[in-house]
């Protein structure tokens, strides 16, 4: 008896031509999806190339544009230069790429935050120092300002020229009335026939009309003298007690408490001392003036964003309307004994020190006065 077929010697040729069918099928399919894939790398290649060409073009354009600007730029990553312009170079003519960054010693900072003054031998420039951070990297824009605040300077002072020209006129006013009087009273001292009694008392008038007329000139000297004169780093908390101390003894004696609070980090401001405590003393003489006794003035001090703010309030009247438009022009006063100087030579001194100074009235009552200067963190 013949053994059983096999089934696959009995599929035999069949199903070898079905598998080389396959094979043949497969393999056409790998040779399809190989070339499809070849195309779409050309393609990828093609892509990438372009990529590259309009990477390198845009990098030459940065390149010529980092070159041709004014301004110094500088890449820094993990405190090291990475890159710099050539304005940086001309700049910082020690710096060069691996350095660690600072800001060299010889810069010394103005009042504002972020800003230079370089002296070399022949001459002294002013520059701003920008930076925006990028995770660990940093870019910094180093841009002289010089210029610009030499134009500044000037339209200042043009305009000091022009309001000059009008204190002379107000000056002279106010002069005249003083010292006609003393002269009046120096003609009564000449008198032999003038009583011993009545010749004191007309010393005395004279001496108090010229303490007055002294009084008058040391203001105006004050107005018209350029700031800030020397500066120093000052903690806020220092200008806010030196000011305390100065009006403290008058409040005492007029019964008139003073608050005075301070918030934020602990911050420098860069100032010709005298003039911004001067000009905190006038602001709080004022409020003095004003306050009926027992009404508590404060004196509250804010830092956030690199500036700080003192709001000083009073529990007074309030200004009058017609004082709120001119009470910082030279010569503006509704006391009797006032020079109308005081607030004009804050004035004079906080904007020297790119600050700005404001009144107006609270709506509970009383007067606000707020005085705002650049500062910057004390390390
Ligand atoms: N806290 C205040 N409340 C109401 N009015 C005020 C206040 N502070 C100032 N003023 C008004 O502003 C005017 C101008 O003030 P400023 O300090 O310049 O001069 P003065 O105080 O009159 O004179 P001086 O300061 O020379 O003694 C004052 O005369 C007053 O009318
Ligand atoms: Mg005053």
């Amino acid at each position: 008896m013949n053994p059983p077929a096999s089934p696959d010697f009995a599929a035999g040729p069949a199903t070898e031509s079905a598998q080389g069918v396959q094979l043949e099928q497969a393999f056409r399919l790998f040779l399809q999806a190989s070339q499809d894939l070849e195309t779409q790398q050309t393609l990828l290649q093609n892509q990438v190339n372009r990529l590259s060409e309009d990477l390198a073009a845009a990098n030459q354009r940065l390149a010529a544009l980092l070159g041709a600007l004014p301004a110094g730029v500088l890449v820094i990553e993990e405190g090291l230069v990475r890159d710099l312009n050539p304005a940086a170079r001309a700049l910082l003519p020690d710096i060069s790429e691996g350095s660690p960054w600072a800001v060299p010693r010889s810069w010394s900072p103005t009042p504002v935050q972020g800003e230079y003054q370089t002296t070399t031998d022949s001459t002294s420039r002013t520059v701003q120092v920008k930076e925006v951070a990028f995770g660990d990297r940093k870019i910094l824009q180093i841009q002289d300002i010089t210029e610009s605040l030499t134009q500044h300077a000037e339209t200042q002072r043009q305009s000091k020229l022009a309001s000059m020209g009008q204190m002379a006129a107000s000056i002279a006013h106010q002069l005249r009335t003083p010292l006609a009087t003393a002269t009046l009273y120096a003609g009564h001292l000449a008198d032999p026939l003038l009583a011993p009694e009545r010749q004191r008392e007309m010393a005395e008038r004279l001496r108090r009309q010229l303490t007055s007329l002294e009084k008058l000139t040391t203001r105006m000297l004050q107005f018209v003298r350029q700031r800030p004169h020397k500066t120093e780093s000052v903690l806020i908390s220092e200008l806010l007690d030196e000011a305390e101390q100065a009006i403290r003894p008058v409040c005492e004696r007029y019964s008139v408490p003073l608050e005075v609070t301070l918030s934020g980090e602990p911050s420098l401001i860069n100032v010709e001392r005298d003039a911004i405590v001067s000009a905190l003393v006038a602001v709080l003489e004022n409020a003095l003036q004003v306050s009926p006794q027992g009404s508590v003035i404060r004196m509250q001090a804010t830092v956030e964003q690199a500036r700080v703010r003192i709001y000083i309030d009073d529990h007074g009247p309030g200004i009058e309307a017609a004082m709120l438009q001119s009470m910082f022009e030279p010569f503006t006063t509704s006391r009797v004994n006032g020079t109308g100087l005081g607030l004009s030579i804050a004035r004079n001194a906080i904007e020297a020190h790119r600050g700005e100074i404001s009144a107006a009235n609270r709506p509970e009552g009383g007067a606000r006065f707020t005085l705002s200067l650049p500062c910057m963190p004390s390390l």
